[in-house]
Protein backbone atom coordinates (compact mmCIF):
# COMPACT_ATOMS: atom_id res chain seq x y z
CA UNK A 1 0.00 0.00 0.00
CA UNK A 2 1.05 3.58 -1.00
CA UNK A 3 1.75 6.22 1.58
CA UNK A 4 0.90 9.77 1.63
CA UNK A 5 2.02 12.61 4.06
CA UNK A 6 -0.53 15.01 3.51
CA UNK A 7 0.28 18.79 5.67
CA UNK A 8 -2.60 20.85 6.62
CA UNK A 9 -5.20 18.17 6.76
CA UNK A 10 -7.36 19.83 8.72
CA UNK A 11 -8.16 22.80 6.69
CA UNK A 12 -10.22 22.95 3.62
CA UNK A 13 -8.26 21.59 0.91
CA UNK A 14 -6.33 19.30 2.91
CA UNK A 15 -9.19 17.29 4.31
CA UNK A 16 -10.33 16.68 0.81
CA UNK A 17 -7.61 16.09 -0.40
CA UNK A 18 -6.79 12.95 2.81
CA UNK A 19 -10.31 11.50 1.73
CA UNK A 20 -9.44 11.18 -2.20
CA UNK A 21 -6.25 9.36 -1.45
CA UNK A 22 -7.51 6.86 1.40
CA UNK A 23 -10.56 5.79 -1.97
CA UNK A 24 -7.83 5.06 -4.13
CA UNK A 25 -6.28 2.75 -1.39
CA UNK A 26 -3.02 5.40 0.21
CA UNK A 27 -2.58 5.02 3.63
CA UNK A 28 -2.37 8.77 4.79
CA UNK A 29 -0.57 10.38 7.54
CA UNK A 30 -2.13 13.59 8.31
CA UNK A 31 -0.49 16.79 10.07
CA UNK A 32 -2.17 19.77 11.32
CA UNK A 33 -1.75 22.18 14.13
CA UNK A 34 -5.26 23.68 14.32
CA UNK A 35 -3.91 27.39 13.18
CA UNK A 36 -6.37 29.65 15.19
CA UNK A 37 -7.07 31.87 11.27
CA UNK A 38 -10.67 29.96 11.77
CA UNK A 39 -12.45 28.08 14.51
CA UNK A 40 -11.46 25.19 15.32
CA UNK A 41 -14.49 23.65 15.46
CA UNK A 42 -15.32 23.59 11.79
CA UNK A 43 -11.54 21.69 10.93
CA UNK A 44 -12.55 19.29 13.79
CA UNK A 45 -15.38 18.71 11.57
CA UNK A 46 -13.53 18.44 8.58
CA UNK A 47 -11.47 15.63 9.19
CA UNK A 48 -14.28 13.94 11.40
CA UNK A 49 -14.99 11.00 8.90
CA UNK A 50 -10.86 10.65 8.50
CA UNK A 51 -10.10 9.80 12.02
CA UNK A 52 -13.22 7.40 11.40
CA UNK A 53 -11.04 5.38 8.89
CA UNK A 54 -8.33 2.62 10.45
CA UNK A 55 -5.76 3.68 7.22
CA UNK A 56 -5.43 7.58 8.37
CA UNK A 57 -3.26 8.90 11.47
CA UNK A 58 -3.76 12.27 12.55
CA UNK A 59 -0.80 14.35 14.20
CA UNK A 60 -1.48 17.79 16.13
CA UNK A 61 1.93 18.86 15.18
CA UNK A 62 3.00 22.36 14.02
CA UNK A 63 6.25 21.11 11.00
CA UNK A 64 8.24 23.97 11.70
CA UNK A 65 8.59 22.75 15.61
CA UNK A 66 11.75 21.29 15.85
CA UNK A 67 10.72 17.34 17.04
CA UNK A 68 8.95 16.97 14.07
CA UNK A 69 11.59 15.30 11.78
CA UNK A 70 11.62 12.66 14.93
CA UNK A 71 8.22 11.63 15.10
CA UNK A 72 7.92 7.54 14.74
CA UNK A 73 5.21 7.71 11.91
CA UNK A 74 7.19 9.73 10.02
CA UNK A 75 9.55 7.25 9.05
CA UNK A 76 8.99 7.25 4.84
CA UNK A 77 6.56 8.23 2.81
CA UNK A 78 5.43 7.80 -1.30
CA UNK A 79 4.37 11.02 -1.68
CA UNK A 80 3.90 14.46 0.50
CA UNK A 81 0.84 16.61 -0.41
CA UNK A 82 2.05 20.11 1.08
CA UNK A 83 -1.46 21.98 2.00
CA UNK A 84 -0.54 23.49 4.96
CA UNK A 85 -0.19 27.30 5.44
CA UNK A 86 -1.43 30.17 6.73
CA UNK A 87 -4.05 31.41 4.37
CA UNK A 88 -5.44 35.08 3.88
CA UNK A 89 -4.48 37.91 1.77
CA UNK A 90 -5.88 40.56 4.19
CA UNK A 91 -4.15 39.47 7.42
CA UNK A 92 -0.65 39.00 6.40
CA UNK A 93 0.51 42.71 6.57
CA UNK A 94 2.27 44.30 9.67
CA UNK A 95 2.83 42.00 12.54
CA UNK A 96 0.86 38.92 11.69
CA UNK A 97 3.42 38.18 8.92
CA UNK A 98 5.34 36.65 11.36
CA UNK A 99 2.97 33.83 11.43
CA UNK A 100 2.91 33.67 7.68
CA UNK A 101 6.96 33.53 7.21
CA UNK A 102 6.70 31.11 10.14
CA UNK A 103 3.96 28.46 8.70
CA UNK A 104 4.82 29.31 4.68
CA UNK A 105 8.81 29.65 4.63
CA UNK A 106 10.12 28.09 7.42
CA UNK A 107 7.87 25.05 7.67
CA UNK A 108 8.46 24.91 3.84
CA UNK A 109 11.89 24.64 4.13
CA UNK A 110 11.92 21.84 7.43
CA UNK A 111 9.89 19.75 5.31
CA UNK A 112 12.07 20.10 2.50
CA UNK A 113 14.73 19.11 4.74
CA UNK A 114 12.73 16.38 5.51
CA UNK A 115 12.31 15.49 2.31
CA UNK A 116 15.74 15.57 0.93
CA UNK A 117 16.38 12.79 3.52
CA UNK A 118 13.51 10.18 2.62
CA UNK A 119 12.92 8.55 -0.67
CA UNK A 120 9.95 10.82 -1.74
CA UNK A 121 8.60 9.99 -4.94
CA UNK A 122 6.54 12.97 -5.40
CA UNK A 123 6.33 16.51 -3.25
CA UNK A 124 3.55 18.24 -4.30
CA UNK A 125 3.10 22.31 -2.81
CA UNK A 126 -0.16 24.19 -2.54
CA UNK A 127 1.10 27.32 -4.43
CA UNK A 128 -1.13 30.27 -4.99
CA UNK A 129 -2.21 32.72 -8.08
CA UNK A 130 -1.33 35.04 -5.57
CA UNK A 131 2.31 35.24 -6.78
CA UNK A 132 1.77 36.49 -9.80
CA UNK A 133 0.33 39.65 -7.72
CA UNK A 134 -2.13 42.40 -10.11
CA UNK A 135 -0.18 41.59 -13.47
CA UNK A 136 -2.44 43.49 -16.09
CA UNK A 137 -2.24 40.78 -18.97
CA UNK A 138 -4.55 38.29 -18.30
CA UNK A 139 -4.89 35.04 -18.70
CA UNK A 140 -1.72 34.28 -16.29
CA UNK A 141 0.92 31.79 -17.55
CA UNK A 142 3.24 29.92 -16.01
CA UNK A 143 5.84 32.06 -17.65
CA UNK A 144 4.70 35.57 -16.55
CA UNK A 145 6.44 37.28 -13.83
CA UNK A 146 6.13 36.49 -10.63
CA UNK A 147 5.65 39.72 -9.00
CA UNK A 148 3.57 39.12 -5.65
CA UNK A 149 1.23 42.44 -4.88
CA UNK A 150 0.49 41.03 -0.76
CA UNK A 151 2.78 39.59 2.04
CA UNK A 152 0.71 36.52 1.86
CA UNK A 153 1.83 36.04 -2.12
CA UNK A 154 5.19 36.80 -1.09
CA UNK A 155 5.64 33.87 1.09
CA UNK A 156 3.99 31.48 -0.90
CA UNK A 157 6.52 32.48 -4.05
CA UNK A 158 9.28 31.64 -1.26
CA UNK A 159 7.55 28.62 -0.69
CA UNK A 160 7.64 27.63 -4.35
CA UNK A 161 11.02 28.74 -5.07
CA UNK A 162 12.55 27.28 -1.95
CA UNK A 163 10.42 23.65 -3.72
CA UNK A 164 12.57 24.41 -7.27
CA UNK A 165 15.60 24.94 -5.20
CA UNK A 166 15.58 22.18 -3.37
CA UNK A 167 14.80 19.98 -6.74
CA UNK A 168 17.73 21.78 -8.43
CA UNK A 169 20.28 21.06 -5.35
CA UNK A 170 19.13 18.25 -4.18
CA UNK A 171 16.62 16.33 -6.10
CA UNK A 172 13.62 16.21 -4.31
CA UNK A 173 10.91 15.78 -7.04
CA UNK A 174 8.74 18.37 -6.36
CA UNK A 175 5.42 19.86 -8.41
CA UNK A 176 3.91 23.48 -7.36
CA UNK A 177 0.39 24.17 -8.25
CA UNK A 178 -0.96 27.56 -8.24
CA UNK A 179 -4.53 27.03 -7.15
CA UNK A 180 -6.77 30.40 -7.95
CA UNK A 181 -9.59 30.62 -5.17
CA UNK A 182 -10.83 27.52 -4.70
CA UNK A 183 -14.55 26.59 -3.44
CA UNK A 184 -16.86 24.62 -2.79
CA UNK A 185 -17.98 22.03 0.75
CA UNK A 186 -15.55 22.96 3.86
CA UNK A 187 -14.40 27.08 1.97
CA UNK A 188 -12.60 28.82 4.60
CA UNK A 189 -15.45 31.36 6.51
CA UNK A 190 -12.59 34.27 5.50
CA UNK A 191 -13.60 33.42 1.67
CA UNK A 192 -16.22 35.46 -0.09
CA UNK A 193 -18.70 32.42 -0.76
CA UNK A 194 -18.70 31.40 2.36
CA UNK A 195 -19.18 34.99 3.22
CA UNK A 196 -22.23 35.52 1.18
CA UNK A 197 -23.73 32.41 1.46
CA UNK A 198 -23.53 32.42 5.13
CA UNK A 199 -24.93 36.18 5.17
CA UNK A 200 -28.39 35.57 3.23
CA UNK A 201 -29.42 32.36 5.20
CA UNK A 202 -28.56 34.27 8.24
CA UNK A 203 -29.82 38.07 7.23
CA UNK A 204 -26.72 39.15 7.68
CA UNK A 205 -24.70 42.03 6.34
CA UNK A 206 -22.66 41.22 3.53
CA UNK A 207 -19.69 43.38 2.89
CA UNK A 208 -18.07 43.70 -0.82
CA UNK A 209 -14.54 44.98 -1.05
CA UNK A 210 -14.73 47.93 -3.85
CA UNK A 211 -17.37 48.15 -6.62
CA UNK A 212 -17.72 44.08 -6.82
CA UNK A 213 -16.34 43.87 -10.50
CA UNK A 214 -13.05 42.47 -9.38
CA UNK A 215 -12.64 38.98 -11.22
CA UNK A 216 -12.14 35.53 -9.84
CA UNK A 217 -11.10 32.30 -11.82
CA UNK A 218 -12.67 29.98 -9.31
CA UNK A 219 -11.94 26.74 -8.77
CA UNK A 220 -13.70 23.82 -7.69
CA UNK A 221 -12.38 21.68 -4.92
CA UNK A 222 -12.63 18.62 -6.64
CA UNK A 223 -10.84 19.53 -9.61
CA UNK A 224 -8.05 20.63 -7.36
CA UNK A 225 -7.89 17.70 -5.41
CA UNK A 226 -8.14 16.04 -8.99
CA UNK A 227 -4.94 18.10 -9.83
CA UNK A 228 -2.92 16.79 -7.04
CA UNK A 229 -3.65 12.91 -7.76
CA UNK A 230 -2.60 13.82 -11.77
CA UNK A 231 0.31 15.78 -10.20
CA UNK A 232 1.58 12.28 -9.24
CA UNK A 233 2.73 11.53 -12.92
CA UNK A 234 4.00 14.94 -13.70
CA UNK A 235 8.19 15.40 -14.37
CA UNK A 236 9.78 16.96 -11.19
CA UNK A 237 10.60 20.51 -11.18
CA UNK A 238 6.92 21.77 -12.97
CA UNK A 239 4.84 24.06 -12.29
CA UNK A 240 1.28 24.47 -13.18
CA UNK A 241 -1.11 26.84 -12.78
CA UNK A 242 -4.54 24.84 -11.29
CA UNK A 243 -7.97 27.02 -12.44
CA UNK A 244 -11.65 26.45 -13.26
CA UNK A 245 -11.34 27.76 -16.56
CA UNK A 246 -13.87 30.85 -16.39
CA UNK A 247 -14.03 33.82 -14.79
CA UNK A 248 -16.68 35.75 -12.79
CA UNK A 249 -17.14 39.02 -11.29
CA UNK A 250 -17.96 39.31 -7.41
CA UNK A 251 -20.95 41.12 -7.96
CA UNK A 252 -22.27 38.37 -10.57
CA UNK A 253 -21.04 35.74 -8.46
CA UNK A 254 -23.06 37.02 -5.56
CA UNK A 255 -26.26 37.48 -7.76
CA UNK A 256 -25.72 33.80 -8.90
CA UNK A 257 -25.75 32.76 -4.93
CA UNK A 258 -28.87 34.96 -4.69
CA UNK A 259 -30.99 33.17 -7.20
CA UNK A 260 -29.48 29.66 -5.97
CA UNK A 261 -31.00 30.54 -2.66
CA UNK A 262 -34.26 32.50 -3.28
CA UNK A 263 -33.18 35.24 -1.53
CA UNK A 264 -31.41 38.82 -1.61
CA UNK A 265 -28.37 39.97 0.08
CA UNK A 266 -27.88 42.77 2.55
CA UNK A 267 -24.98 44.20 0.97
CA UNK A 268 -22.28 46.93 2.16
CA UNK A 269 -19.49 48.55 -0.35
CA UNK A 270 -16.43 48.81 1.84
CA UNK A 271 -13.32 50.50 0.52
CA UNK A 272 -10.88 47.94 -1.58
CA UNK A 273 -8.31 46.08 0.69
CA UNK A 274 -4.38 46.27 0.48
CA UNK A 275 -3.12 43.34 -1.32
CA UNK A 276 -5.80 42.20 -2.84
CA UNK A 277 -6.22 41.48 -7.09
CA UNK A 278 -8.32 43.59 -9.66
CA UNK A 279 -8.48 40.10 -11.81
CA UNK A 280 -7.39 36.59 -11.63
CA UNK A 281 -7.17 34.02 -14.73
CA UNK A 282 -5.74 31.43 -15.25
CA UNK A 283 -4.11 29.56 -18.24
CA UNK A 284 -4.39 25.83 -17.59
CA UNK A 285 -2.74 24.71 -20.95
CA UNK A 286 0.49 23.80 -19.41
CA UNK A 287 -1.27 21.57 -16.58
CA UNK A 288 -3.65 19.80 -19.69
CA UNK A 289 -0.74 19.10 -22.02
CA UNK A 290 1.34 17.99 -19.00
CA UNK A 291 -0.79 16.03 -16.70
CA UNK A 292 -4.07 15.92 -18.44
CA UNK A 293 -5.49 18.29 -16.28
CA UNK A 294 -9.39 19.41 -16.83
CA UNK A 295 -11.79 21.21 -14.68
CA UNK A 296 -15.05 19.81 -14.77
CA UNK A 297 -17.26 21.28 -12.29
CA UNK A 298 -19.03 24.12 -13.21
CA UNK A 299 -19.67 27.56 -10.81
CA UNK A 300 -23.27 26.48 -10.05
CA UNK A 301 -23.17 23.06 -9.89
CA UNK A 302 -20.47 23.54 -7.23
CA UNK A 303 -22.17 26.51 -5.61
CA UNK A 304 -24.98 24.45 -5.14
CA UNK A 305 -22.75 21.88 -3.43
CA UNK A 306 -21.21 24.41 -1.06
CA UNK A 307 -24.32 26.38 0.08
CA UNK A 308 -25.66 22.29 0.94
CA UNK A 309 -23.12 22.01 2.73
CA UNK A 310 -23.22 25.92 4.55
CA UNK A 311 -27.05 25.09 5.55
CA UNK A 312 -25.51 22.14 7.45
CA UNK A 313 -23.19 23.92 9.87
CA UNK A 314 -24.54 27.12 10.73
N1 LIG B 1 -8.37 28.13 -0.70
C1 LIG B 1 -7.87 28.76 -1.73
O1 LIG B 1 -8.58 29.40 -2.51
C2 LIG B 1 -6.39 28.69 -2.02
C3 LIG B 1 -5.91 29.37 -3.16
C4 LIG B 1 -4.55 29.31 -3.43
C5 LIG B 1 -3.71 28.57 -2.63
N2 LIG B 1 -4.20 27.94 -1.52
C6 LIG B 1 -3.27 27.18 -0.70
O2 LIG B 1 -3.84 25.91 -0.48
C7 LIG B 1 -3.48 25.42 0.81
C8 LIG B 1 -4.70 25.02 1.59
O3 LIG B 1 -5.55 26.16 1.74
P1 LIG B 1 -6.94 26.09 2.49
O4 LIG B 1 -7.83 27.08 1.86
O5 LIG B 1 -7.35 24.67 2.61
O6 LIG B 1 -6.52 26.67 3.92
P2 LIG B 1 -6.92 26.19 5.39
O7 LIG B 1 -6.53 27.31 6.29
O8 LIG B 1 -8.33 25.72 5.44
O9 LIG B 1 -5.96 24.94 5.62
C9 LIG B 1 -4.62 25.05 5.97
C10 LIG B 1 -4.38 24.21 7.22
O10 LIG B 1 -2.99 24.21 7.50
C11 LIG B 1 -2.80 24.23 8.91
N3 LIG B 1 -1.46 24.75 9.16
C12 LIG B 1 -0.99 25.99 8.89
N4 LIG B 1 0.32 26.09 9.17
C13 LIG B 1 0.70 24.87 9.66
C14 LIG B 1 1.94 24.33 10.10
N5 LIG B 1 3.04 25.08 10.10
N6 LIG B 1 1.98 23.04 10.51
C15 LIG B 1 0.86 22.27 10.49
N7 LIG B 1 -0.35 22.73 10.04
C16 LIG B 1 -0.43 24.01 9.64
C17 LIG B 1 -3.93 25.11 9.42
O11 LIG B 1 -4.25 24.83 10.78
C18 LIG B 1 -5.08 24.76 8.47
O12 LIG B 1 -5.95 23.78 9.02
C19 LIG B 1 -2.64 26.52 1.45
O13 LIG B 1 -1.28 26.23 1.23
C20 LIG B 1 -3.04 27.76 0.68
O14 LIG B 1 -2.01 28.73 0.68
C21 LIG B 1 -5.52 27.99 -1.21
Amino acid sequence: MKKALVTGVAGFIGSHLAERLLREGFEVVGIDSFEDYYARWIKEKNIESLLKNKSFIFLKKNISSDDFFNLPQLKSFDCIFHQAAQAGVRKSWGKDFEIYTKNNILATQKLLEYAKEKDVKKFIYASSSSVYGDAKSLPFKESSPAKPFSPYGVSKLAGENLCYLYFRNFGVPVVSLRYFTVYGPRQRPDMAFHKFIRGIILDEEIEIYGDGTQTRDFTYVDDVVEANILSLNSPPGEVFNIGGGESISLIDALRLIEKLLGKKAKVKKREPQKGDLQDTLADIKKAKRIINYKPKVKIEEGLEKEILWIKGIY
